[in-house]
């Protein structure tokens, strides 16, 4: 496995790849990785020639500094579990590397038909353009046959899809197929996230409640006379009956628009939740 921190050495690397006619999966991450990241890459090594895993925690997708600042990075560990299971590139930039200082303070403004204005778009004003931005210059860097998402960041993956499906007719990414991948929980149901190491060992058995809730919630959606804005406010009291809880938004939405919904056919339910000081997210998909 290699640890490229250049675009030129990295462009280099794939496209001599390319030329053998080999097929390369690209795994973006922001590091701090967990068995939820292993499993993305062990599955783009299982269908691709060549795996590239980016590890950049991406400072344009933070509204908060704070949040920026207190990111879980640790390079030489992320690099041994990548080199276990099989990784054959590490992109590992620097900020100034990714962007140019023009390119980190200014605001882009991608248009995302209203997907970026509900749930995290609301409460977290640019976070996407950063996202789009990133995930964007990676493509264009490595030019993937597959990328791989994982659907615990439901919002991102499908505002990743809208992006990729639009430039499609542009040739922009070739034949790029964005693959959605489960979310992995703990045993206990904890949805695993690079936060989670932030978690007192007193707040991650707290934050079990979270996923708990969620998959008792499917329950409820089935209970005679259950609505959608029922279940939505039985879930939002139950888990800010749990001392240590507090949810900043449940909402029940269609998976497609992203837009409320009154049926939980192809309906997902998108949480952020308050465990002490760290902000979770988690989903749950319904009928
Ligand atoms: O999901 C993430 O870890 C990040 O948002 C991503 C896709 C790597 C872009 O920085």
């Amino acid at each position: 496995m290699k640890i490229i921190t250049t675009k030129s050495e990295l462009q280099a690397a794939v496209q001599a790849c390319k030329k053998e006619g080999k097929k390369i999966g690209l795994v973006p991450t922001m590091g701090a990785l967990h068995a939820g990241h292993a499993s993305l890459v062990k599955r783009a090594v299982r269908e691709n020639d060549i795996c590239v895993v980016s590890v950049f925690v991406n400072p344009t997708q933070f509204n908060n500094k704070e949040d920026l600042a207190k990111y879980p990075r640790n390079i030489e560990r992320d690099a041994e579990l990548l080199s276990s299971i099989g990784a054959h590139f590490v992109f590992a930039p620097t900020p100034e590397e990714m962007y140019s200082a023009e390119e980190m303070n200014t605001t882009f403004e991608f248009d995302f038909a209203g997907l970026d204005k509900v749930m995290e778009g609301k409460m977290r004003p640019g976070h996407f353009n950063g996202v789009v931005q990133v995930v964007s210059r990676l493509f264009y860097l490595v030019q993937p046959d597959k990328a791989y998402f994982g659907e615990k960041d439901f919002q991102q993956l499908a505002i990743i899809h809208h992006m990729v499906e639009r430039s499609s007719m542009a040739g922009t990414f070739g034949n790029l197929q964005i693959i959605d991948c489960p979310i992995v929980r703990e045993e206990s149901g904890l949805a695993l996230s690079s936060r989670n190491e932030r978690l007192s060992a007193e707040e991650k058995q707290t934050a079990v409640e979270i996923s708990k809730i969620l998959f008792e919630s499917v329950n409820w959606a089935g209970d005679k006379g259950a609505t959608v804005p029922s279940v939505q406010k039985r879930v939002i009291n139950a888990i800010n009956a749990v001392p240590g809880l507090e949810v900043e938004y449940y909402e029940i939405v269609d998976r497609t628009t992203l837009l409320p919904t009154d049926t939980f056919k192809h309906a997902i339910g998108c949480v952020t939740v308050y465990c002490g000081p760290v902000r979770l997210i988690d989903n749950i998909m319904y009928a």
